[in-house]
């Protein structure tokens, strides 16, 4: 099945970074994830960028974190190829062909899952936030950014043929039937208030839940 969001960042991925929005736009919100990430997870084990493009997060997150595991996913074979070439000869990164609605994991094998402003581009949102759910160690963290439809993006969201941003409360709900509690949001300001972003910080899974939430693995 072809997706029609992967297929433009193939066609982009060589000056995706480069571009005004790889600069003024993404940079800032990768910069803004980190700085929430470091804060909620000073010394994670393991950490997975669901959506990770070329890279860009990730080599910002293996400066951030010295000594962690990191890895990175993406249905796009293109954006991969480019961070292949940015992080490929690091040892401590793993690049994986895969969407975030089947991650090719153990469960509980991160203790930090980030995802930089990939969430409103997933085929079907609610499988992929299951999936982190089922991926993320009891007590980890997941840190994600995207225009979420919540103030002036309200607006936005209604003129995007997709509907994929989605409201705290979606978003929440999404969250919770993946066994994630503990939400957090903090407003991140880049091109004004049409461009706000915002983050889901800090869930941790709920200690009564740990056995009992993760779903079965997706056919
Ligand atoms: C706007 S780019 C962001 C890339 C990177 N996280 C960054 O901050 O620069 C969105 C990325 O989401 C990826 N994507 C699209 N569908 C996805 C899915 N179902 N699961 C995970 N990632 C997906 C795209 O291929 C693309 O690389």
């Amino acid at each position: 099945m072809t997706n029609r969001d992967v297929d433009s960042f193939n066609a982009r991925a060589d000056r995706y970074d480069a571009d005004f929005q790889g600069r003024r736009y993404h940079r800032p919100i990768q910069q803004a994830m980190v700085r929430i990430a470091a804060r909620l997870a000073p010394a994670p084990r393991a950490l997975l960028d669901v959506g990770c493009g070329t890279g860009s997060t990730l080599a910002l997150f293996a400066a951030q974190y010295p000594a962690v595991a990191l890895c990175g996913v993406d249905p796009a074979a293109e954006m991969l190829r480019v961070a292949q070439t940015r992080l490929g000869d690091n040892p401590r990164v793993r690049l994986l062909n895969a969407g975030a609605e089947r991650l090719p994991f153990d469960d509980h094998a991160f203790d930090l899952v980030v995802s930089s402003n990939s969430f409103h581009h997933w085929a079907d949102q609610g499988a992929g936030i299951r999936e982190i759910g089922r991926v993320l160690a009891p007590g980890g963290h997941l840190v994600m950014t995207d225009p979420f439809a919540i103030g002036w993006n309200r607006w936005r969201a209604r003129l995007r043929p997709h509907g994929r941003m989605r409201t705290k409360s979606e978003v929440e709900t999404m969250l919770g039937a993946a066994g994630l509690s503990g939400v957090a949001w903090e407003r991140i300001h880049v091109l004004g208030p049409l461009a706000s972003y915002f983050v889901v910080a800090d869930a941790p899974r709920a200690a009564s839940t740990i056995s009992l939430a993760a779903p079965a693995r997706p056919a």
